[in-house]
């Protein structure tokens, strides 16, 4: 006996991630009748487990397209945030207290330095801190540091917060969202998409959006679609400090600390290629751990909480897959975001939202194209 055919929705997105639920909620927000199809749980995967920095200029150095993307998503968070406490009443605490990278020896001193003369081309905001000045800003850093470069516009949100709301916000606008809910495939009628297969049922939709982070690539390979997505692990530490000894993101040696409003520091994070078990390891509690202190000592008082590991989503280039697959009508890619899938979530749920309704998306996504790896040998797939 096939499984139960179910309604029509106008889009159906696969993964209830950070990605996923921004889209289902830009798409509801429109009027869209959304279903979203998550197999685990909403946030259990990348996104529940990062920082939540968005980090506009310390991720990418060079302009173009990339830099762009972010530092408008960058600034997409500040309305999004007030937009969903109002309709959810959830506080996803953004909170802009910057971002301030330390060097500890003259190597690393002469690299921010590239980097501060590279921001300030761009009419970036960034500001050249001596080791004085640095610790005027933090001064609970390691006192050996010998510079500073701060970005003041760099942010951070709570991600799980961030990944809830969007949900409970796209489903109080309508969308459907089930959890525990594995897609199995797609339907298709000739070269169209036209809805996806799941452990309870098919359900048809207008379009489909595939956002399902890691395990993307499988589910477009059924449709033959080269998607070279693969995990990048990170590790992550919860230390209880409270109150917290840093205010801005800290961007250390070998480490990143980011200070959360309960009381807690999230020193992140590992990178591990290739790796799918999500489980932490000793290796990466050391790693961290040790460039955490060596960053900022008194965090040696913080009690340790916790510690978890996330598959990031990463493309060969590094950077996001946005849009229609060559081939096929009707179905949308947004996956492929690497360190960035937090911060990106408001440009891309926005832009990929528009083009699945058939609108003009808000942001300029074409050079993030899934079609630019369609050149690539079957064995980096
Ligand atoms: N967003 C930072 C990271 O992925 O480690």
């Amino acid at each position: 006996m096939s499984p139960p055919r179910r309604p029509a929705v106008d889009v159906a997105v696969v993964g209830g991630g950070v990605i996923g639920c921004s889209v289902a909620y830009h798409a509801a927000r429109h009027g869209a009748r959304v279903a979203l199809f998550e197999a685990e749980g909403i946030g259990a995967g990348a996104s529940g487990a990062t920082a939540g920095m968005l980090s506009g200029q310390s991720e990418v150095q060079e302009p173009g397209p990339f830099l762009d993307l972010l530092l408008k998503s960058r600034d997409l968070h500040v309305p999004l945030s007030e937009a969903l406490l109002e309709e959810t009443g959830l506080d996803v605490e953004y909170l802009r207290a910057g971002a301030l990278h330390v060097a500890f020896d003259a190597e690393g001193a002469e690299d921010l330095a590239a980097r501060y003369s590279r921001q300030k081309e761009q009419g970036l905001s960034a500001r050249w801190l001596d080791a004085g000045e640095a610790r005027e800003l933090e001064p609970a850093l390691a006192p050996d540091l010998v510079a500073g470069l701060y970005f003041p516009e760099d942010a951070q949100v709570n991600p799980p917060r961030l990944v809830r709301a969007l949900a409970l916000a796209a489903q109080s606008r309508g969308a459907g969202v089930e959890e525990a809910t594995r897609v199995t495939g797609f339907l298709t009628e000739g070269d169209r998409v036209t809805g996806v297969r799941t452990s309870r049922g098919t359900v048809s939709a207008q379009t489909v959006v595939l956002a399902g982070g890691v395990g993307s690539s499988p589910l477009a390979q059924d449709l033959g679609i080269r998607l070279p997505v693969h995990p990048v692990k990170g590790e992550i530490l919860a230390l209880r400090a409270g109150p917290t000894p840093i205010k801005a993101n800290v961007w250390g040696d070998g480490c990143y600390l980011v200070p959360k409003r309960d009381g807690r520091v999230i020193a992140g994070a590992t990178e591990e290629p290739g790796v799918y078990d999500r489980r932490p390891t000793l290796g990466g509690v050391a790693s961290l751990s040790g460039a955490a202190l060596r960053t900022v000592p008194a965090l040696s008082r913080s009690q340790f909480e916790s510690v978890w590991g996330g598959l990031r989503p990463t493309t060969p280039d590094k950077r996001p897959v946005l849009g229609r697959a060559e081939g096929w009508e009707r179905l949308l890619i947004a996956t492929g975001t690497h360190r960035n899938g937090v911060l990106l979530a408001p440009v891309v749920g926005q832009s990929v939202a528009a083009l699945a309704l058939g609108e003009e998306p808000p942001a300029d996504v074409s050079s993030f194209s899934p079609d630019r790896f369609a050149a690539l040998a079957r064995d980096v797939l």
